[in-house]
């Protein structure tokens, strides 16, 4: 399962979440890792987001809006019971872990959320802005798979 942030005007238009640019880097992240959002059982991913609107002029969610929304996410865990949870960007990783440290210090360890494993990596707009961070973005899909029970040679 992956969870973002919120979605954008095209994702509310097409009532689906990563539909821009964005959605497209996550599609071929997921691809590097034999994962598709069409994919079947253990190939598939679920994409939620914390938030289940769009921000007003796409601005960044405010807390009360992450407590309303949180209830829906948790239902949408219990229901999925994914195997993994891959958080990209900061309002993902600082819901889930209830925390308010920086990705950089996140990454690289298995926290969990509902008795969950979750890693967390960067959001791909961000690393559409700065493609240097996607080699960091290559180790936590790694992190990711191994912590699934299907590790990648690197
Ligand atoms: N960014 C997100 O975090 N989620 C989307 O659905 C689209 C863009």
């Amino acid at each position: 399962m992956v969870v973002g942030e919120a979605p954008g005007e095209n994702e509310d238009l097409q009532g689906e979440p990563f539909v821009g640019a964005a959605g497209q880097l996550l599609d071929r992240m997921l691809q590097a890792v034999g994962r598709s959002r069409q994919g079947q059982g253990a190939q598939g991913v679920y994409i939620a987001n914390v938030l289940k609107c769009r921000p007003p002029a796409n601005r960044n969610p405010q807390p009360p809006e992450i407590a309303q929304c949180e209830p829906f996410l948790v239902r949408q865990v219990a229901l999925l019971r994914p195997r993994l949870i891959l958080a990209m960007g900061r309002f993902a990783v600082q819901t889930l872990l209830g925390s308010n440290e920086p990705i950089g210090r996140l990454r690289g360890q298995v926290h969990h959320y509902q008795g969950v494993p979750v890693v967390v990596t960067y959001h791909p707009a961000y690393l559409l802005r700065n493609p240097i961070d996607k080699r960091k973005a290559w180790a936590d899909l790694c992190l990711a798979m191994d912590t699934a029970g299907t590790p990648l040679r690197r």
